[in-house]
């Protein structure tokens, strides 16, 4: 549906970046020790990087790239800390330290 209907993408992408403002807060600040010591990071299906600006936020010393399918990647809002690559995580996701998966 997000695909041939761009209203119905652009509020889902809006809900999951505000589902996400709020939960990696959460997630930093109760085990965000998990991500101590890398250097590199894919948030896989991470659409339009509410988890991943959070993360590189508090973690800046750490490469921060969001892998979503094409048509929520092709309106995602540009960001200096973190990168966006358009793909399908079934047929290729960069190498990184680690992959971060919420909410696929
Ligand atoms: C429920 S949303 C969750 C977004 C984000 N991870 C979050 O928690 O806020 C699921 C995301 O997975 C993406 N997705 C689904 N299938 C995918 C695939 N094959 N490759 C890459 N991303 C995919 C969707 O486009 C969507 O952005």
């Amino acid at each position: 549906m997000a695909e041939q209907d761009d209203t119905y993408n652009q509020i889902l992408n809006n809900a999951m970046v505000s589902d996400s403002n709020f939960l990696t807060d959460i997630i930093l600040r109760e085990c965000g020790d998990v991500f101590l010591g890398i250097n590199s990071l894919i948030d896989v299906g991470g659409g339009h990087g509410g988890a991943a600006r959070a993360i590189a936020n508090a973690f800046p010393q750490m490469k921060c790239t969001v892998l979503d399918l094409p048509h929520v990647i092709a309106e995602a809002p540009s960001d200096v800390h973190v990168s966006f690559i358009s793909g399908d995580m079934f047929k290729y996701i960069p190498p990184a330290n680690a992959l971060f998966l919420k909410g696929i």
